[in-house]
């Protein structure tokens, strides 16, 4: 990518034949107002920015800069296709128009001036760190040694309600990766030419050049997620791709590359969970999500429907994050994308702690 016009995918550029018939039956329907998208709705007078968590975390910063989400900060503006999408957008300064920031950018907000500070960073996938810095590292006063287990679990709880987003957290993880990486504003698909989002998948996509787990080593290895976590991630971030393309169908207004890019993802997306669902017979959410995904059909004009079968998908997402830990599912091993997948080469360990 990086200025390059368009990048092979493996997901139709238009919609299969099948799909065809399906989008649409037409229809009117009242724009909906977009809201600030990804970032976990984040608070930019609540950024604290990378070097506030270098102080402690310098592997993980330094695995963060070699990443494209690092580097988007200085080659996205300059890219000539960023100009042409700005341009027919309407956009002079893609630094400072919330349409292209809430993306691609860290926006810190001191005082009453917000100022651009990276491209996408720590905070936009573990949450504005305001509230939460100190608590999350503080051992309840005490040390890693004498804080006591449920001083521990009562510091990550308040941490959590503070706006941390922790690891463990995959729903709310993934549901970040994909409020940037599917782009839920018609326009900006359909006139300004942006792709409609990324061939993302959860599994490939965090355990390549965004792998950073050097903390709990000691910073001496970046361990990759193991078989269990592996199984969760591809089942958690095929539900909220399911989740997230049903809401941006919802948002369609007209036949054109938006509405049949997302609904070819809603499709896809459903057909490898019924694959998942067969592999994996002792986890019936998964089936029950399948069967949600079909009741609403994927047209215009159909958002209240379209809405509900993306908010029995959450909650049926979310219960499986409580219910299981992967520890069961090792039928569905031969569908998650192996290590040649990756996104990304991880950085190595080590030099820095
Ligand atoms: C003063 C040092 C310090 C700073 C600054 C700091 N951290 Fe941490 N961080 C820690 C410590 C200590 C732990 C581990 C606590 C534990 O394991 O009980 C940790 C753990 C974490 C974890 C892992 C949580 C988990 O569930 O395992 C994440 C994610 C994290 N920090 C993110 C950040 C981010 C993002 C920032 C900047 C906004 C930041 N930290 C700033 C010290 C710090
Ligand atoms: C909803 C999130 C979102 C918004 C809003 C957004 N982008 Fe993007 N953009 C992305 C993602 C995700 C990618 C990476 C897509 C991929 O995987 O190839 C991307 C890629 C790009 C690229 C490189 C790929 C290409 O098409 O050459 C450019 C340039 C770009 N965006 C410009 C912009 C501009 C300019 C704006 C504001 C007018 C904007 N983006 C708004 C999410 C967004
Ligand atoms: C693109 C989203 C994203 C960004 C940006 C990001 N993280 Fe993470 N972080 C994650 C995910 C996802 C995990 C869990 C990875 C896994 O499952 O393999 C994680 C794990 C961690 C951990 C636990 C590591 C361990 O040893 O297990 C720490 C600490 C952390 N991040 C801190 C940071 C800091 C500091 C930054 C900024 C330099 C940052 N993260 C940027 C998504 C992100
Ligand atoms: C705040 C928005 C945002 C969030 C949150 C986000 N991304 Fe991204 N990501 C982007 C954008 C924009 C790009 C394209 C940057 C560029 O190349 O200019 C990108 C690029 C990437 C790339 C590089 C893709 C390539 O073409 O090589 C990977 C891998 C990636 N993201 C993984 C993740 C994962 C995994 C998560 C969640 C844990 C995540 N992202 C969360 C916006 C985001």
């Amino acid at each position: 990518m990086h200025g390059a016009p368009s990048r092979p995918s493996a997901r139709p550029q238009r919609p299969a034949s099948g799909l065809a018939g399906l989008l649409f039956l037409g229809g009117v329907m009242t724009m909906f107002t977009v809201a600030a998208y990804g970032a976990a709705d984040n608070d930019s007078s609540k950024i604290v920015g990378a070097n506030a968590c270098a102080e402690c975390h310098k592997q993980e910063v330094e695995a963060w800069k070699s990443t494209h989400h690092f580097k988007t900060f200085r080659e996205m503006p300059r890219a000539v296709r960023a100009d042409k999408i700005a341009k027919t957008m309407g956009v002079r300064r893609v630094k400072s128009e919330s349409l292209c920031l809430s993306c691609h950018f860290t926006v810190q907000k001191k005082s009453s001036a917000a100022e651009v500070i990276s491209g996408i960073s720590c905070e936009s996938c573990h949450g504005a760190g305001q509230d939460w810095i100190k608590v999350h590292s503080g051992y309840s006063g005490k040390t890693a040694l004498t804080e006591s287990k449920a001083e521990a679990s009562a510091r990550w709880k308040l941490a959590e309600a503070k706006g941390m987003i922790r690891p463990h957290d995959i729903y709310r993880i993934a549901k970040n990766c994909y409020g940037c990486h599917v782009v839920p504003q018609e326009d900006l698909v359909n006139k300004g030419g942006h792709r409609a989002g990324s061939n993302f998948e959860l599994v490939s996509w965090s355990q390549g050049e965004v792998r950073h787990n050097t903390w709990h080593s000691k910073g001496k290895e970046n361990v990759p997620a193991d078989a269990a976590r592996k199984r969760m991630l591809y089942v958690v971030g095929l539900g909220v791709e399911l989740e997230t393309a049903l809401r941006a169908i919802a948002k369609a207004t007209v036949r054109k590359a938006y509405a049949f890019e997302m609904a070819a993802r809603a499709d896809d997306a459903r057909n490898r969970l019924a694959a998942v669902a067969k592999a994996a017979p002792t986890v019936p959410e998964i089936a029950r999500m399948v069967d949600l995904a079909h009741s609403a059909a994927l047209k215009l004009d159909n958002a209240s429907a379209l809405t509900t079968a993306a908010d029995g998908v959450s909650k049926l997402v979310i219960s499986i994050t409580e219910k299981y830990d992967g520890k069961t599912l090792g039928g569905i091993d031969g569908l998650i994308p192996g290590p040649d997948k990756q996104k990304g080469k991880a950085r190595t360990a080590g030099a820095i702690h």
